[in-house]
C-alpha cells in the first residue's frame, strides 16, 4: 500500500522504523480506534476487520461487557501476581474455564498465562509431570508459539525457526489429515503407528498436542474420526491428549470449544487470543487428577492472571457460552461459507473452501490440476483488499490461503462489505494473473 506524504500514518510509520525491531512483522494500517468490525485508522480511514488481532476478537473490538468490566477493575487494583496476593477474578475465570471444560467428567482445574506460546509450554510441563515421560508429540502444519519448545512444535521455518536453533530436544512430528493434498485419517493414523515404531517409543510420549483447526498451517479442520482414533491411540499407550484451542476455541467454531464438534475428550485444553477480550489471557485446562500432578511452586508466573484480563474474559466467557452466541456463530459460518463457495465457483484458482463453523478460508492455487500453492495471488488479494477498506490475513505453511477470522458478533452489514470487498480484490487479482 503507496503511503501517502505528510499523513500521521507516514509519520508513525517512520518513527516505527526508526524504533521498533525489524523482526516484528510491519502492518501499513495505523490503528486510531476500534469497534464491533471496523477499525479506524489515525488518517480517517475505515476498514472492515476479518482478522481481529489474528482470532483475538470473537465478541468484537471494544466488547462492551468487557470493557465494562475492564473499568471496573481498574479502578480496584490492576496487578497482584497470584502467588502473592490471591484475587477472585483469577479464581472466576477457572471456575467457568471449568463449567465450560470439554475435558470430561469429574473436577477441573485450570492455570491462567500471558500468551498462547505460554500455555502450550505449561501443558507440556503438566503432561510430563503428569506422566513421568519426556516426548512430545505434534503434527505437520502446527503453529503453537514462538517459544523456544512452542517454536520447536511449530511446523513452519520461515519466518518461525529459521536461525532461531538449537532446538528443544524430545519433539517428534507426524502428519497430520489434509485431505486436500491428499492425507487422510487412514494415512495419518498409519504414519502416526510408524512412528512409534519407527521413531519414538509410546511408553516415553508425555502427550500429543494437536490444533483441532490448524490455523496458522492453513484452517485445517481435523476429522472428527482422526480425533476419535487418535484418543484411542493416546489411551492405549498412556498418553495425554493436549488440544490447542488458542485459535479455534472461545466460541469461534460455534461450540465454546472446536473439539465439542467431534465429541472427543481431551485431556488437557489449551485457550488464548479471543479469551481475554483484547487483553492478554490464556489458560491450560484439565482433569484435577492431570494438572494437580504438578507440586506448588511448579506452575505459574509475575502476570499470569491478571486482574484487568480476568475481568474481561469472564465478561467474554459468559457471553461465549450463550445459545445465542453459538446461533449467531452457526448463521455467520454458514453465510461466510455459502459466500466462498459462490467465489470459488467462479475463480479457478480458489483450490479449497474449507473450515468449521465461522473459522474459514480459501486455498488459493495456480490451476486446479496442479494445485500448486499461489502466494502470490494470495498477497495481491490481501493488498487490494486493504486499499478497498478491508483487513484480511492470510495463513498456511505456503502462505497461499485466505482466512476469515470476522468477529462472531459483528454486524451483518459489516460482513456483507467485508464480504464484497473480498470478492472484488480476488477477481482483480485472480484475474491479473
Ligand atoms: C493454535 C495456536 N496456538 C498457539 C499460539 C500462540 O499464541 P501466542 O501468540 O499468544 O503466544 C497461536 C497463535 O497464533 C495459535 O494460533
Amino acid at each position: 500500500m503507496a503511503i501517502q506524504h505528510g499523513t500521521e500514518t507516514e509519520r508513525v510509520l517512520e518513527a516505527r522504523a526508526r524504533y521498533v525491531a525489524r523482526g516484528v512483522a510491519a502492518s501499513p494500517i495505523v490503528v486510531a480506534r476500534a469497534e464491533g468490525a471496523r477499525i479506524w485508522d489515525v488518517d480517517g480511514r475505515a476498514y472492515v476487520d476479518f482478522a481481529g488481532g489474528i482470532g483475538c476478537q470473537n465478541t468484537g473490538h471494544n466488547f462492551p461487557a468487557a470493557v465494562a468490566a475492564i473499568h471496573e477493575q481498574v479502578d480496584r487494583y490492576l496487578h497482584q501476581c497470584f502467588m502473592v496476593g490471591t484475587y477472585e477474578p483469577y479464581i472466576d475465570v477457572c471456575r467457568r474455564l471449568a463449567e465450560l471444560s470439554p475435558c470430561g467428567a469429574g473436577e477441573q482445574r485450570s492455570l491462567l498465562l500471558n500468551s498462547g506460546a505460554e500455555a502450550i509450554e505449561n501443558a507440556v510441563k503438566i503432561a510430563r509431570v503428569a506422566t513421568g515421560r519426556p516426548a512430545v508429540v505434534v503434527f505437520d502444519y502446527a503453529f503453537h508459539g514462538r517459544t523456544l519448545l512452542a517454536m520447536t512444535m511449530t511446523s513452519k521455518v520461515v519466518p518461525y525457526k529459521r536461525g532461531f536453533g538449537p532446538f528443544a530436544p524430545e519433539v517428534y512430528r507426524a502428519p497430520a489429515p489434509y485431505p486436500y493434498r491428499g492425507t487422510d485419517t487412514d494415512v495419518a493414523v498409519a504414519a502416526l503407528e510408524h512412528l512409534f515404531k519407527a521413531d519414538v517409543d509410546p511408553e516415553s510420549i508425555a502427550c500429543v498436542v494437536l490444533e483441532t483447526v490448524q490455523g496458522e498451517g492453513g484452517f485445517i479442520p481435523m476429522p472428527a474420526d482422526f480425533l476419535e482414533r487418535l484418543s484411542a491411540l493416546c489411551h492405549e499407550h498412556g498418553i495425554l491428549y493436549v488440544a490447542d484451542e488458542v485459535q479455534s476455541g472461545i466460541g469461534r467454531t460455534g461450540p465454546v470449544w472446536a473439539v465439542e464438534h467431534s465429541g472427543v475428550e481431551p485431556d488437557l485444553v489449551v485457550s488464548g487470543k479471543s479469551l481475554g477480550g483484547g487483553l492478554p489471557l490464556a489458560g491450560v485446562t484439565g482433569r484435577a487428577d492431570v494438572v494437580d500432578a504438578v507440586p506448588p511452586g511448579g506452575l505459574g508466573g509475575t502476570f499470569g492472571g491478571n486482574p484487568v484480563a480476568c475481568a474481561a474474559a469472564l465478561a467474554v466467557l459468559d457471553q461465549v457460552a450463550t445459545p445465542d452466541f453459538r446461533a449467531r456463530a452457526d448463521a455467520l459460518g454458514t453465510k461466510v461459507r455459502g459466500r466462498l463457495e459462490a467465489i470459488a465457483a467462479r475463480v479457478p484458482q480458489v483450490g479449497e473452501v474449507r473450515g468449521l463453523g465461522a473459522m474459514l478460508a480459501m486455498e488459493l492455487v495456480t490451476d486446479p490440476e496442479s494445485r500448486r500453492p499461489d502466494a502470490d495471488l494470495t498477497k495481491r488479494t490481501t493488498a487490494l483488499a486493504r486499499e478497498r477498506g478491508l483487513v484480511l490475513l492470510s495463513c498456511g505453511l505456503y502462505s497461499n490461503v485466505i482466512r476469515v477470522l470476522v468477529p462472531i458478533l459483528a454486524d451483518e452489514s459489516d460482513v456483507d462489505e467485508g464480504l464484497a470487498i473480498l470478492e472484488e480484490s480476488l477477481t482483480e487479482a485472480a484475474s491479473a494473473a
